[in-house]
């Protein structure tokens, strides 16, 4: 007998090592501070809808052509884009595969981030560079979940593969890469620290 794994869901995750990984994450961390007090219109957006929180998605986000440091990760990532693209056997070669947003999240005590797709994009991601001892990971939605009208549930202890949601751990100095249509949600952070990240989309032109 044999059983196969047809269609897999793929999600790359790397660490951005070294001493010019650390420095690099030493900037941002002061960056993604000095953000949140600068930009008033992101505050006032973040009031509205990312309660408990602060994020530049509805004010600054493309902060990679906006600070050397952010255009430094981005480079960073490109790497990384590029073998998870190998991973998935894309053809990307007759266009660009490139980074279109980049955005800041602070997420204070019982801020949460709901399920969510990242439309008009290709890859999205999130890079960790704050996170506080048991804050949220990424919680990832098996994609065929609305298709499974009778489908039994899954064992407690079911293998990691076959689970209907799977958390996948927020580690600073890590990055997360998915494919943009794979529902997602942040958890509530239950901790008193913050947790701080920078999302993005890679588009293909
Ligand atoms: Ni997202």
């Amino acid at each position: 007998m044999a059983v196969s794994k047809l269609f897999p869901t793929l999600v790359y995750s790397a660490r951005l090592t070294g001493a010019a990984g650390q420095r690099l994450n030493e900037r941002l961390l002061r960056e993604c501070r000095q953000l949140s007090l600068d930009d008033a219109a992101g505050r006032r957006w973040s009031a509205q809808k990312y309660p408990g929180g602060y994020t530049s998605y509805g004010s600054v986000h493309r902060m990679h052509e906006m600070s050397p440091t952010f255009a430094a990760l981005e480079r960073a990532i490109d790497r990384h884009v590029a073998r998870f693209a190998g991973s998935l056997d894309l053809d990307v070669a007759a266009r660009k595969l490139a980074m279109t947003d980049c955005w800041v999240n602070i997420m204070r005590r019982g801020a949460a981030h709901g399920l969510h797709l990242h439309p008009l994009s290709t890859i999205s991601g999130t890079y960790y560079v704050r996170t506080p001892r048991g804050c949220p990971g990424l919680k990832f939605e098996d994609p065929r979940l609305e298709r499974m009208m009778a489908a039994p549930p899954r064992l407690a202890d079911a293998a990691r593969e076959n689970r209907p949601w799977v958390v996948l751990p927020a580690e600073a100095g890590c990055v997360l890469l998915f494919e943009s249509w794979l529902r997602h949600e942040v958890p509530a952070n239950l901790t008193s620290g913050e947790r701080i990240s920078i999302s993005f989309n890679y588009g293909w032109f």
